[in-house]
């Protein structure tokens, strides 16, 4: 009897003790955590140094999570069947693995999907260079009779009669009034958060991992100039992809270039488009090369299937014309004593190899599983 009181005692301290727990657990528990709201703080991705983001557009977190519904919402297209990330999709850090992208009637655009990445630090959009600015280049695809056909008005009041928007316009901008100025703001804000900052090269800048000898050279050879006269070699990339960014300079067209894929005849139009000047014939919009090992195929017609092809064309494929870069003509890792000879870099097998292993080392497997950017719908 004295036993079974005994264990009776400790039963009940047993369960007290386990009430209490359970009280304490929910209490760590509650409340639920808040999510976040207001200015998102821009240190966060401010990774490359400084941006200047508009000041009428500061991002916040009810804009940026509008921002991104739309840039996912099929609405956006005529006919409901296509949606920005069908041609930018995150697996493939935003482009869509063809030459030509294809609209929602079936149809091919001009140009390759570029690949949306660390667009803060950048500013002039599109191949040729026609949008000013990013806040004007989102609302050009909604548009596009080739892409999504949809006239702002109809954009607009589309997403009127939804029951998800208005809120969410009040939310991020105040009223629940749908403007195309606003839905320019929402899309860039998403855009601009879309940052890769953590691939083995940045882990390496950042002294987290240690490259072979072989990606080692490649960072080298990636961002030297070379000079044979004094014995530097260098593959001569960084001088266009500058910096860690590996974009071009943000300032005007002066990251526009034409890397000699085409003699004069057939050279294409490029930013002689946008600027009227002849000087500018076949000039190009130089892209980052963050997560190039992804965005298959290459430049703005999609005509190299592989990294290797691209490098073998730097190395022996220029074609000479009017326009081609001067920092291609004179750059070469033997001393030109031939000036009317085909341009060379004059790699070795090896350094190609090396430079190839520095372009796999921006792959970053944490922007295209980054949750912040998945499809809000999902
Ligand atoms: C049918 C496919 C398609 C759809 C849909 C589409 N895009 Fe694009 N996007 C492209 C193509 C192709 C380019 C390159 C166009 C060019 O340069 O002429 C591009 C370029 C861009 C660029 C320029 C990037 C740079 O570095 O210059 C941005 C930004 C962009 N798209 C955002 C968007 C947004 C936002 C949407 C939805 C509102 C969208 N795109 C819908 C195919 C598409
Ligand atoms: C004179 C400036 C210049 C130099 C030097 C240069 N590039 Fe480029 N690069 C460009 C431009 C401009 C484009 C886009 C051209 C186009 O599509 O018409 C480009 C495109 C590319 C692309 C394709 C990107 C894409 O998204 O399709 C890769 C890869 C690339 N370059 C790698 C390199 C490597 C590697 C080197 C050094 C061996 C190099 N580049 C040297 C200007 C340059």
């Amino acid at each position: 009897m004295q036993f079974l009181k005994k264990n009776i005692e400790n039963l009940v301290a047993a369960l007290a003790l386990f009430l209490f727990s359970a009280v304490a657990c929910q209490e760590k528990e509650d409340p639920a955590p808040q999510k976040p709201t207001g200015r998102f703080p821009l240190e966060k991705i401010l990774y490359f140094g400084n941006a200047t983001v508009p000041a009428d557009n500061p991002l916040t977190y009810e804009g940026i999570d509008l921002g991104r519904f739309l840039f996912y919402d099929t609405r956006l297209s005529e006919n409901n069947s296509i949606s920005c990330a069908s041609c930018h999709a995150q697996e493939l850090a935003f482009t869509d693995g063809k030459a030509q992208s294809v609209g929602l009637r079936g149809e091919k655009t001009q140009f390759g999907a570029s690949s949306l990445v660390n667009l803060l630090w950048q500013s002039r959009m599109m191949w040729d260079g026609r949008a000013q600015d990013l806040r004007h280049q989102v609302l050009m695809p909604i548009q596009d009779p080739i892409e999504m056909s949809q006239t702002l008005a109809q954009t607009v009041e589309k997403l009127t009669q939804t029951d998800l928007y208005p809120a969410k316009f009040e939310a991020a901008f105040g009223t629940k009034e749908i403007t195309p100025e606003k839905i320019s703001k929402a899309l860039s804000q998403f855009l601009l958060t879309l940052v890769s900052k953590d691939s083995k090269y940045d882990r390496f800048k950042r002294g987290e991992y240690q490259p072979t000898a072989s990606e080692l050279r490649g960072i080298q050879l990636f961002f030297t100039h070379p000079e044979p006269e004094r014995g530097i070699r260098g593959g001569n990339c960084g001088d266009c992809h500058l910096g860690d960014l590996t974009s071009g300079s943000p300032f005007e067209f002066e990251g526009f270039h034409n890397n000699g894929l085409e003699p004069d005849p057939t050279l294409a139009l490029g930013l002689q488009r946008v600027t009227n000047l002849a000087a500018d014939r076949g000039k190009f919009k130089t892209p980052s090369l963050r997560n190039i090992a992804l965005t298959a195929p290459y430049m703005h017609d999609g005509r190299f299937q592989t990294l290797e092809e691209v490098i073998e064309h730097y190395d022996s494929g220029i074609q000479h014309s009017t326009t081609l870069s001067p920092l291609i003509i004179e750059a070469s890792n033997e001393i030109i004593t031939d000036f009317s000879a085909p341009i060379r870099l004059h790699l070795t097998p090896q350094e190609k190899q090396d430079i190839l292993n520095f372009l796999h080392l921006l792959t970053d497997s944490t922007f295209i599983q980054n949750p912040a950017y998945q499809n809000p719908f999902e």
